[in-house]
């Protein structure tokens, strides 16, 4: 499978089965923009809910916050952001289409437009922040940005939370939100998009402490990657070199990973300094010595976007089984299936539970049963009637759903031995086996570890 067919593939892919759409999709689509249908939202939602378990619940030093969209200017003036916060842009002059310069070849000094193959305009610079007006006013004083990243929404709020916890260093707050760019060219599925969800945090420290806990959350980061599932033979760290620095940044890893449209970045890792809290004008009393500083900070990324699209691209696998037309087993013939291997615990749906024919209503009635006790006890469980039970199979299987349940002519006591045992068939490997309808749920629980 070539790079570009696999992109391809998986975008088709999510569009048909609802987990990704294009923002604005009856009008036309708003570049950049996009929307998550119900198993895009689950998934999306898995990835968040293991992140804070990891980074947050689980972990005493941590305080969450969930700061608001719209920040005033003087915000984003001390962050650096009004006047820093800019890629560089050629336009051309015979399409009027922009390029970001950083990613037009120059050939013998000269840029040319990759439409129609004029010579670009010299470079300038692109603010990337939405700027919008807030209430009736029209002056500058009403002007306010959409956050074009979480983690300023942590640092406006870190003298609340110094007067209302009263943590002690080293502590760290937590923040999952959607950001906003302006980026000069939205590419690659939900890659580089104008609208994107971050998970950030900022762990404040003892200056003297920054490698340490640079280290600690390097593996962190890893563990958590691993743990969802991420492809880790196509993860790698890029040291982000001096003259590349973003302009609060005194050190940055980047965690790339090998997407089919390249290697690119994936989280990053970046140690602040003191840059965002002295500019704030915020510091910290330790108690214990009597002194007043201003902490560093050590700030881990994530965008929600891009682990759900290395998550996708991690998980499709193709194989060959028997044919769809009739369950496993029966057919001959063999063709390609296509299944996203999701871990379990990320995967949108835990299991899809089907009566063998939807047209007796003893078998529904008992599935109807085993569904909803399911559900009661896993949420994510998903009722699947339509087609045989081969196509049904198909399905779940292009969706990621690890197990499915079926209730047959067995479970009702067509065979004494078999009453009430249901088939429960595994996506990875297709095999079947026969468990008690009582001990389903045990059972289920063991798999999920
Ligand atoms: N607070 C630091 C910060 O925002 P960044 O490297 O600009 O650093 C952090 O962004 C993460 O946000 C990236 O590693 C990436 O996962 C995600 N991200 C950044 N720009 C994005 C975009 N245009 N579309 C989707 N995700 C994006």
């Amino acid at each position: 499978m070539t790079d570009a067919s696999l992109m391809e593939k998986i975008i088709s892919l999510c569009k048909r089965r609802g987990f990704i759409f294009q923002g604005s999709e009856i009008y036309g689509g708003l570049a950049g923009t996009w929307d998550l249908g119900h198993l895009g939202g689950e998934l999306g939602n898995n990835i968040k809910q293991s992140w804070w378990k990891k980074f947050v619940s689980d972990r005493e030093d941590m305080y969450g916050v969930r700061a608001a969209i719209l920040m005033r200017s003087e915000v984003w003036e001390a962050s650096g952001h009004v006047a820093g916060f800019a890629d560089p842009m050629v336009e051309c002059p015979k399409c009027q289409q922009r390029f970001r310069a950083d990613q037009i070849e120059t050939v013998d000094g000269s840029q040319y437009c990759p439409e129609d193959k004029s010579v670009l305009g010299a470079p300038r610079q692109f603010n990337m922040m939405f700027k919008t007006q807030v209430g009736a006013a029209e002056d500058s004083s009403a002007t306010a940005y959409l956050r074009p990243e979480t983690a300023q929404g942590i640092f406006v709020n870190f003298k609340s939370t110094l007067d209302a916890y009263h943590p002690k260093l080293p502590f760290g707050m937590a923040q999952i939100g959607k950001a906003f760019r302006n980026e000069i060219t939205p590419r690659d599925f939900v890659f580089r998009s104008r609208e994107f969800e971050q998970m950030e945090i900022e762990y404040f420290i003892k200056e003297t402490d920054w490698e340490k806990y640079f280290e600690h959350f390097r593996v962190e980061m890893t563990d958590w990657m691993n743990s969802v599932g991420i492809d880790m033979d196509k993860v790698s760290e890029l040291e982000v070199s001096a003259e590349d620095l973003a302009h609060y940044s005194k050190r940055t890893i980047d965690f790339e990973f090998e997407y089919p449209f390249g290697k690119k970045e994936l989280f990053g890792l970046a140690y602040r300094g003191n840059f965002d809290l002295t500019n704030h004008k915020l510091d910290y009393f330790d108690e214990e010595s009597g002194e007043r500083f201003v902490p560093h900070v050590i700030e881990p990324s994530f965008g929600v976007e891009r682990a759900l699209l290395a998550l996708l691209l991690s998980a499709y696998t193709e194989d060959e089984q028997n044919g769809s037309a009739s369950a496993e087993g029966s057919s001959e013939t063999k063709e390609t299936r296509v299944y996203l291997k999701l871990k379990p615990s990320i995967a949108p749906t835990i299991c899809a539970v089907s009566p063998l024919l939807k047209n007796k209503p003893e078998l529904v009635e008992k599935a109807r049963g085993v569904f909803t006790l399911l559900k009661k006890e896993f949420g994510r469980v998903a009722w699947d009637d339509n087609g045989n039970i081969g196509k049904r199979y198909r399905r779940q299987d292009e969706i990621g759903t690890p197990w499915c349940i079926v209730i047959d002519f067995d479970t009702l006591g067509e065979n004494p031995d078999l009453l009430d045992t249901v088939t429960i068939r595994d996506r990875d490997t297709g095999t079947q086996e026969r468990v008690k309808s009582s001990e389903l749920v045990s059972h289920i629980k063991s798999k999920l570890g």
